[in-house]
């Protein structure tokens, strides 16, 4: 009779921790669950429809070289574009966020892109001349449409 007495208070301690036990590994599952819900979610938000693009920018008012133009079309770093005119048929396309610790570089004067957080330079192509940045500021790929005066940049 005693025996069988330990026997129930041990079943119902068991059913309790089989219970909680059973809590955690549901709830744990479906946290799961929902994580990977959630970060599936966000691979489609940053897939490459987010961060590459094309933008056609009208170019007719660069009219001599190192002259400059910002466009408001906003790059994948939250920068606008700058572009940049070389000569006739060169054209730069820049991104204004600084390699050193992503401030934005200043509009580019005397042949320099200045970043007033720390001193870092750039030259007109966006390499580094000075400061503590550590690699030139982003380039992206253009191609010109001397007819129409617009370049078009791919990021
Ligand atoms: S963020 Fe540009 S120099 Fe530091």
């Amino acid at each position: 009779m005693e025996s069988s007495r330990i026997f129930s208070l041990d079943s119902a301690v068991g059913r309790r921790e089989f219970l909680k036990r059973t809590g955690i590994v549901l709830g744990a599952a479906t946290m799961s669950g929902m994580l990977a819900e959630i970060l599936a979610s966000c691979s489609s938000l940053t897939g490459p429809s987010v961060s590459h693009g094309t933008t056609t920018i009208d170019i007719s008012s660069l009219t001599s070289n190192g002259q400059f133009h910002v466009d408001s079309s906003v790059l994948p770093d939250g920068t606008p574009i700058l572009v940049i005119r070389q000569n006739a048929t060169t054209y730069t396309a820049l991104s204004m966020l600084c390699t050193h610790a992503g401030c934005q570089v200043n509009l580019p004067s005397g042949g320099t892109i200045f970043c007033s957080c720390h001193g870092s330079r750039f030259n007109l192509y966006g390499q580094v001349t000075g400061g503590p940045a550590p690699s030139p500021l982003t380039s992206y790929g253009v191609t010109l449409n001397a007819a129409a005066k617009t370049i078009t940049v791919t990021y």
